[in-house]
C-alpha cells in the first residue's frame, strides 16, 4: 500500500488525496501554514490521517521557532469534527512542555497510528464470518489514517486471515471517497470489491446482499456517533434489515466530554454538491446544503471495534 504521509529531511509529504485514484501525487508541506490548507482542501482527510498530519505541523512550527500555543489554536481551526484534530495538538503541546520535541511526539503518533489499527484489525476480524460480504461508508482505510485503516483494517485483517469476503463500497457524494479511496485501497490488495450509489444500500439489504455494516469515525462521544454524512441512512437501513452495524475508531476518536449533539458538523462549499470534476450538474445558484457528517444514535450501533477490543458505546 502506497503512504498516506511521510516525514523526510524536515518536511511533511502527504499523499494527495484530491488526484486519486488516478493521479499519484505528493504535497509537500514546508510550514505548519501549508498542513492547516492541505486539512482544509482534503489534500489529507480522515480523523486519524488528519491528527497525524497536525502533528507534524506542530513539529513544523517548532523548527521555525514559532510560538506553539498560537500556531496550535490556528492548526485546530482547520475542521471541526474530527476530535483526533485537537487530540493530536493537545498531545504534542503537553509533550513540548515536558521536553520532548514536537518531532519526536508526531514520528511516535505516526507509528502508533499504524500499530492501533492494526489492533484493531485483529479484534474485527473476529467478527467477520467466511464468505460475508460487508459494507462501508467513506474511507475508514490507510488512506484516512497513517496507514492500515481502521474499517478498512478490519477488512484487510479478515482477509489476510484467509475469510473469503466481499466488500461493498458506498460512493459517498458529495466527495466521493468510496468510489475514488476505498475502491482503490481494495483493489490494490486484490480483495473483490463492488461499487454502488449511496442509494442503493438499503436495496442491496432488502435483498440480502450484505452480512455486516463496518465504517470508521470522526467522533465517538455520550450518545453515538460522528461520520461521513450518509452514515445515518445506512445505519437506520442496516437496524431494519437487522444487520449487524459495526465502528472501527481508535481511543483517540472518543470524546469522553461531550454529547454527540452537541459537538459542531461541518458545513462543506456548496459547490462539492453543485459540481461533479468542476462542472456545474445543476443550475450555480441553486441553494444546497452540505453537512460534511451524520451523526448516527447508539442504539443503530452493535459495537466500536478499538484498539481496546470491542466496546458498547456510551
Ligand atoms: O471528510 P473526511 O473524508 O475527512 O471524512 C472521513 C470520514 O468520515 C471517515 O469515515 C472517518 O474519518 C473515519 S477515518 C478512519
Amino acid at each position: 500500500m502506497i503512504e498516506t504521509l511521510y516525514w523526510e529531511d524536515n518536511n511533511l509529504y502527504l499523499l494527495d488525496q484530491t488526484k486519486l485514484p488516478h493521479k499519484i501525487e505528493y504535497f509537500r508541506c514546508t510550514n505548519y501554514i501549508a498542513v492547516i490548507e492541505a486539512i482544509k482542501n482534503m489534500v489529507v482527510r480522515g480523523a486519524p490521517a488528519i491528527g497525524v498530519s497536525a502533528a507534524y505541523g506542530m513539529a513544523l512550527a517548532e523548527l521555525d521557532g514559532l510560538d506553539l500555543d498560537f500556531v496550535a489554536d490556528q492548526i485546530k481551526k482547520a475542521r471541526p469534527t474530527a476530535v483526533n484534530l485537537f487530540w493530536a495538538v493537545d498531545k504534542v503541546l503537553e509533550q513540548y512542555n515536558k521536553g520532548i520535541s514536537s518531532v519526536q511526539t508526531a514520528i511516535d503518533m505516526h507509528r502508533e497510528d499504524i500499530e492501533i489499527n492494526q489492533k484493531i484489525g485483529e479484534y474485527g476480524s473476529s467478527v467477520i464470518d467466511e464468505n460475508d460480504t460487508i459494507l462501508t461508508h467513506c474511507n475508514a482505510g490507510a488512506l484516512a489514517c497513517a496507514g492500515y485503516g481502521t474499517a478498512l483494517g478490519v477488512i484487510r485483517r479478515a482477509h489476510s486471515d484467509g475469510k473469503n469476503i466481499s466488500v461493498i463500497c458506498d460512493e459517498t457524494r458529495p466527495v466521493l471517497q468510496g468510489a475514488r479511496l476505498s475502491v482503490f485501497e481494495m483493489q490494490e490488495e486484490n480483495i473483490p470489491v463492488k461499487l454502488i450509489v449511496d442509494g442503493a444500500a438499503g436495496r442491496l439489504m432488502q435483498q440480502k446482499k450484505v452480512d455486516k455494516v463496518v465504517i470508521g469515525a470522526d467522533r465517538v462521544a455520550d450518545g453515538g456517533v460522528a461520520n461521513k454524512i450518509g452514515s445515518l441512512m445506512v445505519a437506520l437501513a442496516a437496524k431494519n434489515y437487522g444487520i449487524p452495524f459495526y465502528v472501527a475508531a481508535p481511543m483517540s476518536t472518543f470524546d469522553f466530554e461531550h454529547n454527540i449533539n452537541d459537538i459542531t458538523i461541518e458545513q462543506r462549499d456548496p459547490k462539492e454538491v453543485l459540481c461533479i470534476n468542476d462542472s456545474y450538474i445543476t443550475r450555480p445558484d441553486t441553494v444546497v446544503e452540505n453537512p460534511a457528517f451524520d451523526v448516527v444514535e447508539k442504539e443503530l450501533i452493535t459495537g466500536i471495534i478499538t484498539e481496546e477490543g470491542i466496546k458498547k458505546p456510551f
